[in-house]
């Protein structure tokens, strides 16, 4: 039972309501723990956002949708590679081994397997993001998103399997991308955009040598920023000039870009993230993949805090599946800003009722390379 907070808003005494990971996968405050003085800054420089228990949450469940295990051990399986290659592979030299490939395409199963149960996901996946881990995390994001996809248009598995693998490796170009350009805090200039572009290119150089996987998850890395009205890069494709996976993973790349947490900023709520896309169907992006995706995830993850339309502040405690829209709230303060009973409102039954925004923190102005 928990919600979610800005990590700026935590202080000693909260309690913690879902265990925190390192960069290593190891635990570094478990569940339970009582919030001390000493942890709030590591915290805070780690963590966007997190989850405690307090009186208000009674009752509301945080669903994992993808058991952290699995998660930890896709994303210690893509650092340890990511590393190597970094260090001791130059663009012609990579390869990857036989073994690995195999690896990577059981985990894509794996993962595929506990999309195919979920109806709609719940869960903000974004949340463990932290400073040292976000380029793995986007990475698995973007290939459930893919996958959840990909599933929703009745892909064979063997398809989804190989959608899984393009997207976990979309951006593998970026590993030979210089740092400073790749890490710069602010904006890009001309060239060093033009530099950043370039991992398109040389992610599909990649890994269209390595014999064990399929053409088409080199395609996945060559495609992913092209763009339906042929705006993208890098061969400004066109409509159907780019494939299928292409177009889905581009839908899902974005929609994790904008809702990832990033220390000391939170992401957009999903909500926010599909209207961006919807407003840019057809030019940019293919309305069916959009349509689809906008049914499988949920709009407002349980726990997250909202404002309504006549000014009090609520956390949303489950979602109605028909009605992604329109949730199940649990009002924590009224238009003053002081505490309240917890009633709950259902906003299928309340029409006048909207959410008008997500949560102060909220900061609209991303990038997305
Ligand atoms: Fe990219």
């Amino acid at each position: 039972m928990s919600r979610q907070i800005s990590s700026s808003l935590l202080r000693p005494g909260m309690r913690l309501g879902r265990t925190l990971y390192d960069e290593h996968g190891r635990v570094l405050l478990s569940k339970g723990v009582e919030i001390r003085e000493g942890f709030i800054d590591k915290i805070q420089k780690d963590f966007a956002v997190v989850y405690i228990d307090d009186e208000v949450t009674e009752g509301i469940e945080i669903k994992e949708a993808v058991p952290m295990e699995l998660r930890l051990q896709t994303q210690s399986m893509l650092r340890t590679q990511w590393e190597l290659w970094k260090n001791n592979a130059t663009l012609d030299k990579v390869s990857i081994d036989r073994h690995l490939a195999k690896s990577m395409r059981d985990q894509m199963k794996n993962l595929l397997s506990i999309i195919q149960g979920t109806t709609i996901l719940q869960e903000d996946l974004s949340s463990v993001a932290t400073y040292d881990n976000q380029t793995y995390v986007h990475s698995i994001n973007v290939a459930i998103y893919s996958m959840i996809i990909g599933v929703s248009m009745g892909l064979t598995e063997n398809m989804l399997v190989d959608l899984g693998l393009g997207a976990i490796l979309h951006d593998i170009g970026k590993i030979w991308v210089p740092v400073d350009v790749l890490n710069k805090p602010g904006k890009l200039t001309a060239d060093e955009y033009e530099v950043i572009k370039k991992h398109a290119d040389m992610g599909h150089e990649v890994l269209v040598k390595q014999h064990e996987l399929s053409y088409l998850v080199a395609h996945c890395a060559y495609q992913h920023h092209e763009r339906l009205n042929g705006s993208g890069y890098p061969r400004g494709l066109v409509g159907d000039e780019i494939h299928l996976f292409g177009k889905i993973i581009a839908v899902a790349d974005v929609y994790d870009a904008m809702v990832m947490h990033r220390p000391y900023r939170r992401g957009m709520l999903p909500s926010e993230v599909m209207e961006y896309l919807y407003s840019r169907v057809e030019t940019e992006y293919d309305l069916n993949i959009v349509a689809l995706f906008s049914k499988k995830v949920s709009m407002y993850p349980i726990g997250t805090e909202v404002k309504l339309s006549d000014g009090r502040t609520a956390i949303i405690k489950d979602t109605n599946p028909n009605f992604p829209g329109r949730p199940i709230v649990r009002i924590i303060q009224n238009e003053r800003g002081e505490a309240t009973a917890h009633e709950e409102v259902n906003l299928i039954d309340h029409l006048y009722l909207t959410i008008v925004n997500a949560h102060d923190g909220a900061i609209m102005d991303f990038f997305i390379d």
